[in-house]
């Protein structure tokens, strides 16, 4: 199946950066939230995106024009009824995920792709409250969207090849390269990632150097583009914490464990780039 109309369930920035891409890449984009105001500020972010991108030179003016006409802002997740393949994007919790899939399900095609956006929680699960098991995966992208080449293609035991087939031809129509993995915690990506940066906040609880030397010593001498706690106040604190708290529970190795500076940062709401204070200071950039 070639996927054409794609609905985004939440427009937060995961959601509103996947309704950019795809838009650009030609394809007509339904894109939802909670409420109004989510939904605006993520409209938002995606037109800013595009004044950018225009303001350098990369997009003309007609393009920006023609993927705004590609791009559906609604609350109604009815009008998602023909959509080929929808993206739930939403809040990582449990709960809210799984009756999104078991609403979608009800809506969608029988033959429309359910997939999920996150970054932590078992796939399998979504998949056993539809009756679509086989359409159902993980389609994992990683911020920010429109700049990041990866994309994680998740399976259970039961996304069917043909599914699996579809997702990768629809990375490649959005310019993403896909890599497969099974739908185990933490996937790939998050799998190495969580353990490097749980590390470099325990090297700085045990003083053996600054935040700042430690960022700078991955930077300069990995190249990695951001150190790890400038990358952690970019992922978020509280995406961090809870992607260790999820793979730790499937899988008690201690680099998992979350250390207990990063639970305090949490617990004071310093969530990182987005709350304005993480391991870093934002507040007069912002
Ligand atoms: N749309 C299109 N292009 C955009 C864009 C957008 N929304 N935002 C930025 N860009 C483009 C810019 O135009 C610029 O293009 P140019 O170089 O051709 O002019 C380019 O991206 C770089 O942007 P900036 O110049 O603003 O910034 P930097 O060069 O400092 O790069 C960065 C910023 C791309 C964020 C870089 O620092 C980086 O790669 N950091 C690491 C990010 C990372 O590791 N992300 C993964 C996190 S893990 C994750 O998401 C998984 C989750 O489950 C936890």
């Amino acid at each position: 199946m070639a996927i054409q109309k794609i609905g985004i369930v939440g427009a937060g920035l995961m959601g509103s950066g996947i309704a950019q891409t795809a838009a650009q890449a030609g394809l007509d984009v339904w894109l939802s939230d909670a409420a109004q105001e989510f939904l605006d500020r993520g409209l938002g972010r995606i037109h800013g995106a595009w004044g950018m991108l225009q303001t350098k030179g990369r997009l003309t003016e007609e393009q920006v024009a023609q993927n705004k006409a590609r791009l559906h802002p609604t609350l109604a997740l009815e009008e998602y009824a023909d959509c080929d393949i929808v993206i739930e994007v939403i809040i990582e919790q449990k709960e809210p995920k799984l009756a999104l899939f078991r609403q979608m399900d009800g809506i969608l095609r029988p033959d429309a792709l359910l997939v999920s956006n996150t970054s932590s929680l078992p796939i399998t699960e979504m998949a056993a409250v539809t009756g679509r098991r086989d359409k159902v995966a993980g389609l994992h992208f990683f911020n920010p969207v429109p700049v990041m080449k990866l994309v994680e293609i998740v399976r259970t035991v039961e996304t069917s090849d043909a599914t699996v087939e579809t997702l990768r031809a629809f990375s490649a129509t959005l310019g993403k390269t896909p890599i497969i993995a099974k739908d185990t915690a933490g996937f790939v990506v998050n799998f190495l990632l969580i353990p490097y940066l749980l590390s470099a906040i325990r090297m700085y609880e045990h003083g053996t150097a600054t935040m700042e030397d430690i960022d700078t010593a991955m930077q300069l001498g990995t190249s990695y583009p951001m150190g790890p706690f400038t990358l952690a106040d970019y992922v978020g604190l509280d995406t961090t914490l809870y992607a260790a708290e999820v793979i730790y529970a499937e899988n008690p190795d201690p680099a998992y464990a979350p250390p207990a500076l990063l639970r305090r940062m949490v617990t004071l709401g310093r969530l990182g780039r987005k709350s304005g204070q993480g391991f870093y200071d934002y507040r007069e950039t912002k």
